[in-house]
């Protein structure tokens, strides 16, 4: 036999779940079909603010079909009525409670659901239920809002929000600046708009315990959460989200169709379906609006000496959302004086959420727009301000980074993309009658890396399964975790299962903060290198002892489900033979990756980030105004690449979606109303393919190996941080119109 040839981590593999996924035998949410079925449909309120007064139930109830309306005035008694429990990633405030009371606080709050046998009459008699009300004043409008913005004495550092250092003196060095830029940078509300809805299928065992088919990005922490705000305890909770049809951050907190859907089934005993309406997926998590003030000062030549920080973001009367907002500047750019102050508005709306790269995608964003105006103002190379400004150290923490190869990002973008073939004029490009623009934007996001538990399970077949309560919410999730056990265990992907989205499997985060790769991918490898220990054990039972002298698994291969010697490859066996030979059938072992006391502490020490240095070129159509975005480069730096093909696709997408911030995504608010106006595919508008053009992706060199486990830093949210901005900057260059809110729309243009 020949030394067996290594596949795994670093190979392009095709999603090891694509073809359940294009054949349609994915099962998401909305897609079980158990037995005795009911069907939920959510009346909405239609107004922002007041109180329900009366409900009149009675041309709904004689709908045929119907079995019941449940709403606050018959709903089964709730465990949160003790109002103490939070969700995994409650926020300070109260969560939200469907049918808690009469009190309305957004509009499209859902204020009865109907329970019928089949979809059609719920929905049918939906429509049918009169809901009276009184009326309270109400503000949806971010501008008004901003009158009421506050610090909140609770604005702590937390999971995902830290407080910003100041460092210098910011208002001097600005006033004494050569050259300054300073303005107010806006971004638009923004939804998450999946392409699933959120849906919930509980199942009545009619033992008091029930299984919930969830949208959600964690099976466990919606099964504590649902456990006790509904009294019933966590072995009677089982989660299911084996495969989400997108989330982008909408299903982190369990939305109120899983509220409706189990209120319904304990009331009735009974199964029960809810699935949000696409109009209804515009009445919880959504991107906060954002209003964000920006001064910069610096040298002639463009060495920036001063960072000015306002920012303010958008949240509900019910609960205080904040994210990182001012912070990725101060980090980012090496300038001696920076100050960062950080507020939040609260608006008759659902609570705002996390949406990919929650704060960096808008923050960071923003900031890029500023940090170019100041290349235009100091006559230098937009890219070459960015380097003159580089700081190799997290300039806000004074702390070193894991890694940082952004340098060589902006090196390896600008060469893909012919930047120095740019001219520095804006308007001085043009082909036929379109104005052409090239701008160049910097990325930020975290590295995290959660504590996660996997499974493996080896049987005498040569096949593996491996386990973990993780999610794929579209990312890959699945696809790593075969990928790192092929390349622990050295078994074909084909021999391989993966298995996630249930709460009964090995404790895991809910998948967000682009960590899952490295926290299930870390869970995954030291299961496996657990068997691959047994397997070396149970070597020493074969004849001959092939593995003898062998002291670690570190002095094997593994490959083509054999396992070899490394300093002598012709001493080999196959996995199976091994087993066989131990009298094995199966060998099961569960192991929890952490970051432990090490990791602890070097996280207080260093930062961990992923970098990316973004292109774009636009056109734009001098007569109509219609910007094309026809090239963007982006060039990550996010440590090792698992999987060079799926590691492409998170950011193809996170370009997408910048794209959309850049040019279309926004959602309008009627201020009398209190309502989302485009609350539809139709007028809230995503980059469709013709939207699309050519999209270049670059991994640099970055090796890490103290960043996590697995030295992978995630890849879910940094391909649209900055990306926005890249576009606007170029729309800049093309056009020499300076435009700092976002969406850049044909208007904005005029
Ligand atoms: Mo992401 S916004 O952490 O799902």
């Amino acid at each position: 036999m020949n030394a067996p040839a290594k596949v795994g981590i670093g190979t392009p593999l095709s999603r090891v779940d694509g073809t359940e996924k294009v054949t349609g035998t994915a099962k998401y949410a909305a897609e079980y079909n158990v037995p005795d079925l009911l069907y939920g449909v959510a009346v909405s309120s239609r107004i922002a603010k007041g109180r329900i007064t009366a409900l009149d139930e009675e041309a709904a109830r004689a709908v045929p079909g119907v079995v019941d309306i449940v709403s606050h005035r018959n709903r089964p008694k709730q465990a949160w009525l003790d109002r103490s429990w939070k969700d995994e990633l409650s926020i300070p405030g109260e969560p939200f409670k469907a049918f808690h009371d009469e009190q309305i606080l957004f509009a499209g709050q859902p204020i009865a659901v109907v329970i019928a046998e089949t979809f059609e009459a719920a929905r049918f008699a939906a429509s049918l239920v009169e809901v009276s009300y009184t009326e309270e004043a109400h503000n949806i409008d971010f501008e008004a809002s901003l009158a009421e913005k506050f610090t909140p004495s609770h604005l702590k550092r937390r999971n995902n929000y830290h407080p910003p250092k100041n460092r210098g003196n910011a208002d001097a060095a600005f006033k004494a600046a050569n050259l300054t830029v300073e303005g107010e940078y806006h971004l638009a509300t923004e939804h998450h708009n999946p392409m699933e809805m959120h849906a919930s299928t509980v199942e009545w065992h009619g033992d008091g315990s029930i299984t919930v088919f969830d949208k959600i990005q964690g099976p466990q922490g919606d099964q504590a959460y649902l456990a006790s705000a509904f009294g019933l305890g966590k072995k009677n909770v089982r989660v299911v989200n084996s495969y989400v049809g997108g989330a982008f951050g909408s299903g982190l907190r369990p939305q109120w169709q899983v509220q409706l859907a189990v209120m319904a089934a304990i009331h009735l005993e009974r199964s029960v379906r809810v699935v949000m309406t696409r109009a209804q997926m515009f009445t919880h998590a959504h991107r906060p609006e954002c209003s964000y003030s920006i001064k910069l000062g610096a040298e002639h030549n463009g060495k920036l000496s001063a960072m000015i920080n306002s920012a303010t973001t958008s949240t509900s009367r019910f609960e205080s959302n904040m994210e990182d907002i001012v912070v990725w500047g101060m980090m980012n750019y090496d300038c001696p004086n920076a100050s960062g102050e950080y507020f939040i508005a609260p608006r008759d709306t659902y609570t705002s959420a996390d949406m990919r790269a929650p704060g960096a995608a808008t923050g960071m964003t923003l900031f890029e727009i500023a940090v170019d105006e100041m290349a235009y103002k100091a006559k230098v190379d937009p890219l070459d301000l960015r380097l003159l400004n580089y700081s190799n150290v997290d300039a806000m923490n004074e702390t070193p980074f894991t890694s940082k190869a952004l340098r060589e990002a902006y090196r390896e973008g600008a060469e893909r993309f012919g930047w120095e073939k740019r001219t520095p004029q804006p308007r001085s490009m043009k082909e036929g009658r379109e104005l052409i623009g090239w701008g160049v934007a910097t990325g930020m996001w975290d590295a995290q890396f959660s504590k996660t538990a996997a499974r493996a399970v080896l049987t005498d077949d040569g096949r593996l399964e491996v386990a973990s309560a993780a999610s794929d919410i579209g990312t890959g999730t699945y696809t790593v975790m075969v990928q790192v056990a092929a390349d622990t265990l050295g078994i074909t992907p084909e021999h391989i299962r993966a298995k996630l989205g249930d709460s009964d499997l090995p404790t895991a985060p809910v998948e967000g903060g682009s960590w899952g790769a490295a926290s299930t991918g870390a869970a995954v490898q030291l299961a496996c290198q657990s068997v691959a220990k047994q397997l070396l054990k149970a070597a020493e039972k074969i004849e001959g002892k092939p593995l003898h002298g062998a002291n670690s698994i570190d002095d094997l291969v593994f490959a083509d489900g054999a396992i070899a010697l490394k300093t002598d490859p012709s001493r080999i066996v196959t996995i199976t033979d091994v087993m066989k030979a131990a009298g094995l059938d199966r060998i099961e072992v569960e192991e929890t990756a952490s970051p432990g006391i090490s990791g602890m502490i070097s996280m207080m020490r260093k930062s961990r980030n992923t970098h990316s240095a973004i292109f774009c070129e636009v056109r734009v159509d001098e007569e109509l105004n219609q910007v094309r975005v026809t090239r963007v480069v982006n060039a990550v730096a996010a440590g090792r690449i698992i999987n060079p093909k799926t590691a492409r696709s998170q950011i193809l997408g996170g370009v997408v979606m910048g794209i959309g911030m850049a040019l279309h995504e926004e959602t309008f608010g009627d201020r009398q109303l209190g309502r989302w106006m485009n609350h539809n595919y139709a007028e809230y508008h995503v980059p469709a393919h013709a939207d699309v053009e050519d999209i270049e992706v670059i991994f640099v060199d970055e090796p890490d190996p103290e960043v996590t486990p697995l030295g992978v830093k995630g890849l879910g949210e940094i391909g649209i941080v900055g990306t926005a901005a890249a576009v606007a900057n170029a729309i800049y260059h093309a056009t020499g119109k300076r435009v700092r809110a976002l969406p850049i729309t044909i208007d904005k243009l005029l």
